[in-house]
């Protein structure tokens, strides 16, 4: 039982004169020294009102609790604090009970029913690469989506694509020169790339070409037909290819409306912008001026008439309240863009919309490799699919020399190799800057995704050794059986299975997918503590049911946890 829990538990019991359940809710304590009990209630908070002394309250207390049922194991009075003992075993039971009558959905719950949560994460940007970069906001985005929906919510993946810009008129004239040089069809993306950076470097000689990239860009906002079969080639082709590592990385979107889906969803927001007297002309440009608080101001239009990056942002806003009518609109985009989305909130919060609070930034740090290359100019990007590859590459090196008659091998160092660098980019507070190595991440003794999926395959292996002894765990648990539980060891696992839904409700309300990473971790480690002192299959008959309970339940939390990240959880490794 959590604290609030137990905080109702007992407040319920009370029916005395003068003495209200908030008041009683609010006085306990968990006491310094628990081997009196593991909650108290200090009585001389009542002295006064029921003008007796603590001590005499205290032994008034414990009687009339008594007399009802509760779930407690003790009540005592106590030199004027009246003590709590749990009942460990009969918790135990319940928590094991209820994992293995809800399997996969324990944890589920409905509170997010009736809600919707717009969830704006990993939005690439057409025809560049998908790098190391796009590591966080992919994943953090799809670990909050899974965990919203775990909690009930209803909520909305959208990849807010970056399709819209001079780049692609730059991307035209580059292929129109030179589409014939390039084998898009074997090398794809990096075939783009490379005539994107043939075009810079000939730029420079030939400064014209610009002008030519500003006519096709041009062209594809006024709907030519040959520039749009070109860009929707682009954008087919980088969706195919980003696409099988959202795959592997078990990462889904319900919407795909990017910037150029706003191209016709501006203008009545800067309407009405206009008409509540927020723009200003600067210069031929119209900005919203935010002096006033401490910001540069928001650049809508420019001189030219071209709409930007905030205006767009600023129309999607407006399209996902009214389509979605979201509870929360969350953006998890790097913290380089903090300014941007403070503008962007801020001139809503002008409009006099009072869901500018909904929305939320959820922005996170930088990821490096070791031997520090990121750079993306100059075609030196590091891809996040080569990652993957050589991670997975790594683990089967790995797999190999640990277990070489693993079946499926090639299966499960997929899993594993990209599980650890999900689990790596997870791990930390997300606003921290973060340094990849492929060695830290695969170790399977560190705090890392091989850990863990190791450890969960330790209790899959006692479970299929186990057969049909697995079929008899439905049935209640009962206090002999229970006992064999106890110890420091027992109880802390149980204690920690029964904390997986409020974990999972923590992250969600702090956006903090490494809260449930963390989890994960120490429910393995503290399986691992508990299979070291504690025998299972060979204990004691009596024991045996609700000790292999409990690796049945730490297996199903440690993989729906990991589900909840995004990382796969091999049966065996
Ligand atoms: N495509 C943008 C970038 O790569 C990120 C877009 C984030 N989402 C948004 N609604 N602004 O920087």
């Amino acid at each position: 039982m959590d604290l609030d829990t137990v905080k109702r538990e007992i407040s319920a019991l009370f029916d005395i004169e003068g003495v209200s359940r908030e008041e009683v809710a609010s006085y306990i304590v968990v006491p310094q020294d628990t081997t009196l009990g593991d909650y108290a209630l200090p009585c001389f908070r009542f002295a006064k009102a029921l003008r007796k002394s603590p001590v005499a309250i205290a032994v008034d207390f414990a009687n009339a609790l008594n007399a009802k049922e509760h779930p407690f194991k003790k009540i005592e009075a106590v030199n004027g604090y009246l003590n709590f003992t749990l009942d460990r075993n009969a918790e135990a039971g319940k928590i094991l009970s209820e994992v293995i009558a809800k399997g996969s959905e324990y944890g589920s719950s409905d509170e997010g029913a009736g809600k919707t949560v717009c969830i704006d994460y990993s939005s690439i940007n057409i025809a560049k690469p998908f790098h190391i970069g796009h590591l966080s906001t992919t994943v953090i985005g799809g670990a909050l989506y899974k965990m919203y929906k775990k909690l009930g919510y209803n909520a909305v993946g959208i990849n807010h694509l970056g399709d819209w810009g001079t780049q692609f008129g730059k991307l035209i004239v580059a292929y129109k020169l030179w589409g014939d040089t390039i084998d898009i069809e074997k090398e794809g993306m990096l075939a783009l790339t490379k005539i994107y950076v043939k075009f810079h470097e000939e730029a420079e000689l030939k400064p014209e070409l610009n002008d030519e990239a500003r006519y096709w860009f041009k062209q594809i906002e006024d709907g030519n037909e040959e520039a749009l079969k070109l860009f929707g080639m682009f954008k087919e082709l980088t969706l195919k290819e980003v696409g099988k590592v959202y795959d592997r990385l078990d990462i889904t979107f319900d919407s795909y409306n990017g910037e150029a889906f706003y191209n016709d969803k501006m203008a009545p927001v800067l309407e009405e912008l206009d008409s509540q007297n927020l723009i200003t002309v600067s210069e031929g440009a119209k900005i919203v001026d935010l002096k006033e608080y401490d910001m540069s101001p928001c650049l809508l239009v420019k001189a030219d008439g071209a709409t930007l990056y905030a205006t767009r942002d600023l129309a999607a806003a407006f399209y996902r309240k009214n389509t979605y009518d979201f509870y929360k609109c969350l953006y998890v985009v790097a913290y380089q863009q903090n300014l941007h989305f403070k503008q962007v909130f801020k001139v809503i919060e002008l409009m006099g919309k009072e869901w500018y609070k909904d929305l939320v930034h959820v922005p996170f740090g930088m990821v490096s490799l070791e031997d520090g290359t990121m750079s993306t100019r100059k075609g030196k990007v590091v891809w996040l699919k080569d990652v993957l590859d050589k991670a997975v590459e790594k683990s089967y090196a790995i797999i190999n020399e640990k277990n070489a008659s693993l079946a499926n091998k090639e299966e499960v160092a997929e899993k594993v190799g990209v599980g650890a660098v999900i689990f790596f980019a997870l791990s930390n507070n997300r606003i921290k800057d973060i340094t990849f190595s492929y060695d830290k991440v695969l170790t399977f003794d560190g705090e890392t995704g091989p850990y863990v999926q190791y450890t969960n395959a330790r209790a899959a292996s006692i479970l299929r050794k186990a057969g049909a002894l697995v079929n008899d765990l439905n049935k209640p648990f009962t206090s002999d059986e229970l006992e064999g539980l106890s110890g420091k060891e027992g109880e802390e696992l149980v204690s920690l299975i029964g904390r997986f839904r409020a974990t999972v409700a923590d992250a969600v309300q702090k956006y903090e997918p490494s809260i449930v990473t963390r989890y994960v971790v120490d429910v393995a480690k503290s399986f691992n503590r508990y299979y070291l002192n504690n025998r299972i299959l060979n204990a004691e008959d009596k024991f045996i049911r609700a000790r292999l309970a409990l690796v049945y339940a730490t297996h199903t939390v440690i993989e729906e946890g990991l589900r909840l990240l995004g990382i796969k959880a091999p049966e065996e490794m």
